[in-house]
């Protein structure tokens, strides 16, 4: 728990740092950063709106577009491996690698507070740079039912997804898909059920998480928030650990908290801080 609170205080001394001398340019991840703000955490969950509204306001409707450039910027540990999102998604998979010499850790679920803190994201990039160690087999599996987008950022069309394997519609090995040039496996959602959180708490659900478990090196497990939803405390159940991501300026302590609370903070395997002003006006991720 301290590291979650040193965490969040590096990057609140590190947002201060660059508040001194920061410029206006564009973020790793294709959107212009914003000017650092004077407090971690703003505002109440209710006053909450979504990064595309929030900078849309700031720079105006022409400046955010949500278009097919997503999937270059979800995959930016792909596209930019030299960059400083890429290198803090790789100290990330070398903190899991160690933990895995104490104890196994195949199953790694990803999940963050509340909406739209950058889940997905994260999910797709620790998987791709999992996937770049020589010799791995990963595999990501889209767990967000109800607001799939794994499939979407990495420009999948699946013919089958998650619903159909947990319905015994299809086999799991029809369902998933390969990545080209990446040891990277992807099962997607395809089709959304009407009972996402049944499934997933299901005895099939347990039966799919321990085989592939058994057949993969590491598998990812994206999640919607841990806040409101039964959905991602019930995949980290079956996990041997958790990353949790917290997104800079928009998730709240007591938010934090309760999401450490719901998927068990003993499972915590490290902190993606999203979003944080760390150097010179660029967006980056910490673990
Ligand atoms: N560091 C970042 N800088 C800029 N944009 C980001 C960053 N991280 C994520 N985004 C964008 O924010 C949006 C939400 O990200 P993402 O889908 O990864 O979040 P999520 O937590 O999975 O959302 P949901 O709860 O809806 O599943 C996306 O448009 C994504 O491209
Ligand atoms: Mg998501």
């Amino acid at each position: 728990m301290a590291k979650v609170y040193d965490a969040l205080q590096r990057a609140e001394r590190e947002r201060k740092r660059a508040a001194s001398d920061v410029m206006p340019s564009v973020a790793p991840l294709d959107v212009p950063a914003a000017p650092p703000k004077a407090r971690a955490k703003l505002r109440p969950a209710k006053a909450k709106r979504s990064l595309v509204a929030r900078l849309r306001d700031r720079l105006g409707r022409q400046s955010v577009v949500d278009t097919s450039a997503e999937v270059n910027k979800r995959r930016i540990s792909v596209l930019q491996p030299d960059s400083y999102v890429a290198e803090q998604f790789r100290a990330l998979r070398g903190r899991i690698d160690a933990l895995a010499e104490q104890r196994p850790i195949r199953t790694v679920v990803v999940s963050s507070p509340m909406a739209g803190e950058g889940k997905t994201t994260a999910s797709i990039n620790l998987a791709c740079v999992t996937a770049m160690s020589v010799g791995r087999r990963v595999l990501l599996i889209d767990c967000d039912m109800r607001k799939p987008k794994v499939h979407q950022a990495l420009g999948l069309r699946p013919e089958a997804g998650l619903a159909e394997v947990l319905a015994g519609k299809v086999a799991f090995e029809d369902a998933v898909i390969t990545i080209e040039g990446m040891n990277l496996d992807v099962l997607a959602v395809r089709s959304r059920p009407s009972n996402p959180s049944e499934l997933l708490g299901s005895p099939r659900m347990r039966e799919l998480v321990e085989k592939v478990a058994g057949s993969y090196d590491r598998v990812i497990l994206d999640t919607p928030a841990a806040l409101g939803l039964p959905d991602a405390k019930a995949v980290s159940e079956l996990a041997d650990g958790v990353v949790v991501v917290v997104r800079a300026d928009v998730t709240s302590q007591q938010d934090l908290e309760a999401a450490l609370e719901a998927l068990d903070r003993r499972r915590l395997l490290g902190l993606v801080l999203n979003g944080a002003h760390v150097d010179h006006g660029r967006y980056g991720y910490t673990s």
